[in-house]
């Protein structure tokens, strides 16, 4: 059986302090769950983040890399950077980051090749505009996004990555998918990922939903057939509420 893993994305919130206070908040809160637990933090955070959740069931990620490891690229961080302060996860390819910072499928699975290359395990993101979805080709976007994140990777790459559906309408918005619209949607990106690969690789890759998820919802998205676990934005800034998101059973 696929284990449940339960992503906070905090985007661009919290300084240092707040990040040490949270993550010693919800220590207690969290120490019991059979689930994994990740918060993906700005990159101002994530050292003093990894100090504070030493020794607990906590990890960290950050949410974002470049792809090169070092050289002329004002402002970036590289995977080999990330590695070596001891970061285990990164978001790659969010929609914001492809909305306001012009990333695209080439960029991803660069990053995501560079990732897996330093051993970060990627949560790679994909999802459909409110225009694709209306104009019902959310599925063929979704199952095009993870196709061309994954090019030139083996399977056995393939287990070290998670993939978040997160549909752009969705996300900060209040509005979630159905429980019914994002297990279909995520089964559609197992589905492809069997056509891929094999049964086996699409079976164990974790799969994750992102788009308001909240306390009261993520039981019922959690529970269905597909859905691994959520990628959590809003609700990841308040520690009772992602307490409760973790603990969902
Ligand atoms: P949200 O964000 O939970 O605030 O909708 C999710 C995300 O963007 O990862």
């Amino acid at each position: 059986m696929r284990k449940k893993v339960i992503a906070g994305n905090w985007k661009m919130n919290m300084l240092p302090n707040e990040a040490m206070a949270f993550i010693e908040a919800l220590t207690p809160m969290v120490k019991d769950t059979p689930n994994e637990v990740i918060l993906c933090v700005p990159y101002v955070d994530l050292f003093y983040s990894l100090l504070t959740s030493q020794n607990t069931n906590i990890k960290i990620g950050a949410q974002n890399m470049h792809w090169e490891e070092k050289g002329a690229y004002t402002g970036e961080v590289s995977g080999k950077m990330l590695k070596s302060i001891g970061v285990e996860y990164v978001i790659i390819g969010h929609s914001e980051r492809r909305q306001y910072f012009a990333e695209t499928d080439e960029t991803v699975n660069k990053k995501i090749k560079a990732a897996l290359a330093n051993e970060l395990k990627p949560i790679a993101c994909v999802g459909e505009t409110l225009e694709q979805r209306e104009a019902g080709k959310a599925i063929e976007v979704i199952t095009e996004q993870t196709k061309l994140a994954l090019q030139d990777l083996t399977k056995e790459q393939i287990s070290n990555i998670m993939i978040a559906y997160e549909p752009i309408w969705a996300i900060g918005t209040g509005k979630t998918a159905t429980s019914e619209d994002a297990n279909n949607a995520i089964k559609s990106i197992r589905q492809e990922i069997e056509k891929l690969y094999d049964t086996q690789t699409a079976e164990s890759i974790i799969l994750l939903y992102g788009g308001s998820v909240k306390a009261e919802n993520s039981k019922e998205l959690f529970t269905t057939s597909d859905i691994d676990g959520g990628l959590v934005g809003g609700a990841s800034l308040k520690v009772e509420e992602f307490s409760k998101i973790v603990n969902f059973q």
